[in-house]
């Protein structure tokens, strides 16, 4: 495990000698949310699950989890100010080497997987945040994922004066002790996004639940509570999907 995007996350995948469970066609789960909302947490919390369940599982990152997407993701998120389309171009870049590289072979291989972050975090921060046209940024997303829709969408929704508070809370972001531990972090330079005015934050939220409202795809969950607590939330609604997908209950213990 490697350091914020950089890869492809397969814990256990040597350990675990038994034939992994898939589903025809793979599962798509993505992970959407404002900042420091605790979205990669909860994602690797999901992945090291479904891994011990015995379920082929695979965990990206967007942007990241390619060689292009990182070089995108350490660009963007310095204090360069492209303009709101060439913004949005990147991410559709990246998205687009992702679904190369990962997304189309894994969901080929029927494996779940899992990204924290996709397609509508465009919508959501260079459409409804950076006020670019929400039909155009969709035509965008359609293309780099050749219409993928992920089977289920976990938003972790908070107040972000709250989940803003977390990220610059964090005293030991970019302490090198949490790459060891393979916790995805950024460099100090590299917070463009974060560091954006209140309003914008207010505005990425109201996105997201403009987005998910009436959308069965969505299952939002709050996010100022107890991480155990949220994880649970998922785990349950996580659950639900499989077993309709012809995952076995009884595999699905503990
Ligand atoms: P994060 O991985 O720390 O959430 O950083 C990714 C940043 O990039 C985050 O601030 C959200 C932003 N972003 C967009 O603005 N548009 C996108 O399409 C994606 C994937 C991320």
């Amino acid at each position: 495990m490697t350091s914020k995007g950089q890869t492809t996350m397969n814990f256990g995948a040597t350990e675990n000698r038994l034939k992994k469970r898939t589903i025809k066609g793979g599962l798509l789960i993505t992970f959407e949310g404002g900042e420091g909302v605790g979205k990669s947490t909860q994602a690797e919390r999901l992945f090291r699950k479904l891994d011990s369940y015995g379920i082929d599982v695979v965990l990206a990152h967007e942007p990241g989890s390619s060689d292009l997407g990182n070089h995108v993701r350490r660009w963007i998120k310095r204090t360069n100010s492209p303009s709101p389309l060439s913004e949005t171009l990147l991410f559709e870049a990246a998205r687009a080497q992702l679904m190369f590289e990962l997304i189309q072979p894994a969901l080929g291989n029927g494996k779940i997987v899992i990204l924290d972050r996709f397609i509508d975090s465009t919508i959501a921060y260079q459409g409804y945040a950076r006020g670019g046209d929400i039909k155009t940024i969709q035509r965008l997303n359609t293309i780099a994922t050749t219409g993928l829709i992920p089977k289920l969408t976990i938003l972790l929704d908070a107040d972000p004066e709250l989940s803003l508070a977390r990220v610059s809370n964090k005293p030991n972001l970019f302490d090198a002790a949490n790459k060891n531990q393979g916790i995805r972090v950024d460099n100090e330079s590299e917070r463009r996004f974060e560091q954006a005015p209140l309003k914008f934050h207010k505005k990425v939220r109201e996105g997201y639940l403009k987005m998910s409202k009436n959308d069965r795809r969505w299952c939002i969950i709050r996010a100022d509570q107890a991480g155990h607590r949220i994880a649970d939330a998922i785990l349950k609604r996580v659950r639900r999907l499989l077993i309709k997908n012809g995952i076995a209950p009884e595999l699905l213990q503990s």
